[in-house]
């Protein structure tokens, strides 16, 4: 089985090709964040328009990469939401024209659903269900995946993401868009550790609440607040190492114990020989969420899986793997399915707008 993927969500147009085993034919990812950064953040017609110019040229590079006639496709996926509505119809458009030329299977991908089963590309023993911490520019969930379009919704955020809230952090540091990769290697040149908690002590929003929901609009305010403080001249490196520090010790602490509480829960109700959180979505990358996320599952006799860095941020691969998962269960779509902005994993859960599903 190949399935090719078409990603067109956000600000990465991606194209992939992947098997049935797992293996990664050819995974194209165009970034957009030239176009954009001038913006500070996605302008969404941009984004509609560039995914437009280029999603053609890379199909056919994928293919050629691949080695892989049009002919031997098994099956065609594409993100029919959650995302910008624009960027979703170019993808999802240019999928089902290529299914109806080519009389394919089509799949219709939920973008959350790729990040959440990107881990089962990676580790094939990775069984169902495992605790999935999905937290990327638009999304922050705590989720339970127990199967192939089951999922359970634990937690949310009432109202910023963490990659937006990484973003405007770093905006007001005066760091580039987007700023999550920047904040981290910003924080990698602080040199006193010590001395960066007590100088810049930034809250821990519901940290020992109950629940495993988030909250990270404050986390910004208390960021403008020091900034505001400091003479003028603004942010010397040395503080802007050492506020970037700050800053992600707080968000590692704070996730950390809203996970903790739903690794309790997940013991508590799932019997599974070999229990897993897995960290995913464009903020797994970050290393310091992924070194306290695996002290924490260590410390619940868990394991901790990330996808590599290239498989956490948008790409092509996540479509494809999700439409090689869904084609083993049957679970095709017409070609008259919707594009959905909002798209939410459980439906179950209760909507909150401000949560981005
Ligand atoms: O999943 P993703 O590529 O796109 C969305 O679906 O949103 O996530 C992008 C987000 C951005 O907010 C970006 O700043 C953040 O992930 N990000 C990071 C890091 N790398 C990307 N945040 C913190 N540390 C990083 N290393
Ligand atoms: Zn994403």
């Amino acid at each position: 089985m190949i399935v090719l993927g078409i990603e067109t969500s956000c600000d990465e147009t991606g194209v992939a090709l992947v098997d049935d085993g797992g293996r990664i034919l050819s995974n194209m990812v165009l970034s957009q964040t030239d176009r954009h950064k001038i913006f500070g953040g996605v302008v969404p017609e941009i984004a509609a328009r560039a995914h437009l110019d280029h999603l053609d040229t890379m199909i056919r590079a994928a293919l050629k990469e691949a080695g892989i006639a049009m002919e031997s496709l098994t099956a065609v996926a594409a993100t029919c939401g959650p995302g910008l509505i624009g960027g979703v119809m170019v993808g999802m458009m240019a999928g089902k024209a290529i299914a109806a030329a080519r009389g394919l299977p089509f799949i219709a991908v939920n973008h959350l659903e790729a990040h959440a089963l990107t881990p089962r590309l990676v580790n094939p023993d990775l069984d169902f269900p495992y605790l999935v911490l999905l937290v990327s520019g638009g999304h922050t969930q705590i989720l339970v995946a127990e199967n192939v379009g089951s999922y359970r919704l634990w937690g949310t955020t009432m109202d910023d993401a963490l990659g937006e809230c990484f973003d405007k952090a770093a905006k007001l540091m005066g760091l580039p868009f987007p700023g999550g990769p920047h904040l981290e290697r910003a924080a990698a040149q602080c040199r006193d550790k010590e001395g960066a908690l007590a100088r810049f002590p930034l809250p821990r929003p519901l940290k020992g609440q109950p629940g495993c929901d988030f909250s990270f609009s404050g986390m910004k305010t208390a960021v403008r607040t020091f900034i505001d403080r400091l003479p003028p001249g603004g942010l010397a490196p040395d503080d802007l190492a050492a506020l970037a520090f700050s800053f992600q010790t707080a968000i590692t602490e704070t996730v950390a114990d809203r996970c903790g509480r739903a690794l309790t829960l997940f013991r508590a109700k799932y019997d599974v020989p070999k229990p897993a959180l897995i960290a995913c979505g464009g903020v797994a990358a970050n290393a310091m969420l992924r070194a306290g996320l695996e002290t924490l599952a260590d410390r619940h006799g868990m394991r901790f899986i990330a996808p590599p860095v290239s498989l956490c941020s948008d790409n092509g691969a996540m479509i494809a793997w999700t439409g090689v998962e869904r084609m083993k269960k049957g679970m095709t779509d017409s070609l008259s399915v919707a594009a959905r902005p909002r798209w939410p994993l459980d439906p179950q859960a209760p909507d909150r707008k401000a949560a981005g599903t």
